[in-house]
């Protein structure tokens, strides 16, 4: 666990009525201070349009927290909490509100010596984030001082594409420094994830050959059981591309290819990330046909025997929406580490399992040995970082099966997280929120990533828009995706893996 103490601060959430405050941030802060990871002097300040009094809120948050604790709920730990909340109402858009909640600050200042410092969670749909963030700025309320820190949290979708999202990188940065913003994706919250950097950098064996030399191609998959699940009117505006590659897999593809850095400083770090994003071109429009593949589900049934309806027939979805639910692209990392090693992407909605991870599948050894022998052809060595569920690693190889002829069978060792750290109930978002009030900006993304993951994905969204799809819907709840998304390796020479 952690051992730095944050500094006195009052956490300051806008949007405070929505979603993300009871099933994350609440949680969250909970379990930090559960964890003794608050300082004393800390309170939280939920702001809403809502005519709440700071008692109204509390009860609100009681029974939320019950509802949505994942684990055990303890009346002391949230009475720690409780006593620290407070509501101001506002709307976002109105400057009153921005001056409300300045006085609310300074009352909760001056009886909880939180020194003035503030995180602001934006937890307001990102069409606000400009505004709210300049409305604080015109409010005095992002202003820094020698023992005051002022920060900006905001979260995933950071624009539509590369233009508004460069648009937004600069409405904010005419308010606030890049150093005050925190731009959470909270697939940098799971301990797996961040994992990928100490399996990579803290063991001596596996470094050397994570290159072109061993490593045939790589597969990172982020398949969802679930479907759009009520979200269409959000869903149909940003599809399975925007909502899922420039950011959770580029993460992943990020901490997978990128160099070591020269120390775990925050810059140092995501420099390397950047590097990564930096050495992938653009697709060309043809290359846009030839090596993505999109899907849209259909009606059927999901593993567990309930039928589901087809994504066009979901609720707030057009009749003929041609927005797609499954992506699978090509990519390559044009560096000395990873020229000419493709990189497979994937990600959908309705797939069989819920399976998120990152397959490294090496080369085959130089001589077929075995070719005289009953063996017909060995399997591939491949890593695979299992990051949700079942999180852990397993190493497939072959061994020779005991029997007098020879034969060689596949076997796998297999770590698994919960035999070895046993589960701690957690949201992802408690790191992220101890380390921004820490001042760690190692798991946030910085507006450079944010632009040059635009950058890639622009070119895809604009022939996908370009060519309406003809063939949706092209894919079976509870299938691997559409076939084009296998002929997209079968052209190489390889297969999709099946998640376990
Ligand atoms: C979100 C997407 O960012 O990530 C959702 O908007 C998706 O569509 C979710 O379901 C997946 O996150 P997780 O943590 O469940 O893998």
């Amino acid at each position: 666990m952690p051992t730095q103490m944050p500094s006195p601060a009052v956490a300051v959430i806008l949007g405070a009525a929505g979603d993300l405050t009871k099933r994350k941030l609440l949680p969250a802060l909970y379990n930090l201070a559960g964890s003794r990871l608050l300082p004393e002097q800390f309170a939280v300040v939920g702001l809403a349009n809502r005519e709440w009094s700071h008692d109204d809120f509390r009860q609100q948050l009681s029974r939320d927290i019950r509802e949505y604790l994942p684990g055990e709920f303890d009346a002391d730990r949230w009475d720690w909490l409780m006593k620290r909340l407070y509501f101001t109402r506002g709307d976002l858009q109105d400057p009153e509100a921005y001056q409300r909640l300045k006085s609310v600050l300074a009352e909760v200042d001056a009886r909880h010596a939180t020194g003035s410092s503030c995180l602001y969670y934006l937890a307001t749909p990102p069409g606000f984030f400009a505004e709210t963030v300049r409305q604080l700025s015109v409010a005095g309320l992002t202003e820094e001082g020698p023992d005051r820190w002022r920060r900006v949290v905001i979260e995933k979708p950071f624009g539509q594409d590369f233009a508004s999202a460069r648009a937004l990188n600069q409405q904010l940065l005419e308010c606030v420094q890049e150093r005050q913003i925190y731009r959470i994706d909270h697939y940098l919250g799971k301990d797996t994830v961040q994992n990928i950097l100490v399996f990579r950098f803290a063991n001596g064996i596996f470094e050397p050959i994570w290159n072109r030399r061993y490593v045939d191609h790589v597969q990172i998959t982020v398949a969802e059981q679930l479907g759009v699940e009520g979200r269409g009117k959000y869903y149909e505006g940003a599809g399975a591309l925007r909502d899922m590659v420039p950011n959770h897999l580029f993460q992943l593809l990020s901490l997978t290819a990128m160099e070591p850095p020269v120390s775990l400083e925050a810059d140092a770090v995501r420099d390397e990330k950047a590097k990564v994003l930096q050495a992938i071109s653009a697709m060309a429009n043809q290359d846009v046909l030839v090596h993505t593949v999109r899907g849209q589900y259909g009606e059927g049934t999901r593993p567990n025997g309930e039928r589901v309806v087809a994504y066009r027939s979901e609720t707030r979805v057009a009749p003929g929406s041609s927005t797609e639910t499954y992506i699978a692209l090509r990519l390559f990392v044009d560096n000395w580490r990873w020229a000419g090693v493709p990189f497979y992407l994937r990600t959908g909605k309705y797939m069989p399992r819920r399976a998120t991870e990152v397959a490294i599948q090496f080369k085959q050894p130089p001589l077929r040995l075995f070719r005289d022998t009953p063996v017909d052809s060995v399997s591939p060595n491949v890593l695979v970082l299992r990051l949700q569920p079942n999180e852990g690693i397993a190493l497939r190889f072959g061994a020779k099966v005991p029997v007098p002829a020879m034969k060689i069978g596949d076997v796998e060792m297999d770590f698994c997280y919960g035999d070895y750290f046993g589960e701690t109930p957690s949201t992802g978002y408690e790191t992220l929120l101890y380390d921004c009030m820490n001042g760690d900006a190692t798991l946030f993304q910085r507006a450079d990533h944010v632009e040059d993951a635009w950058r890639i994905v622009t070119p895809i969204l604009d022939v996908w828009q370009a060519l309406h799809p003809r063939d949706f819907p092209n894919y079976a709840p509870a299938s691997w995706g559409p076939a084009a998304a296998d002929e997209l390796l079968r052209r190489d020479g390889r297969e999709w893996r099946q998640p376990r």
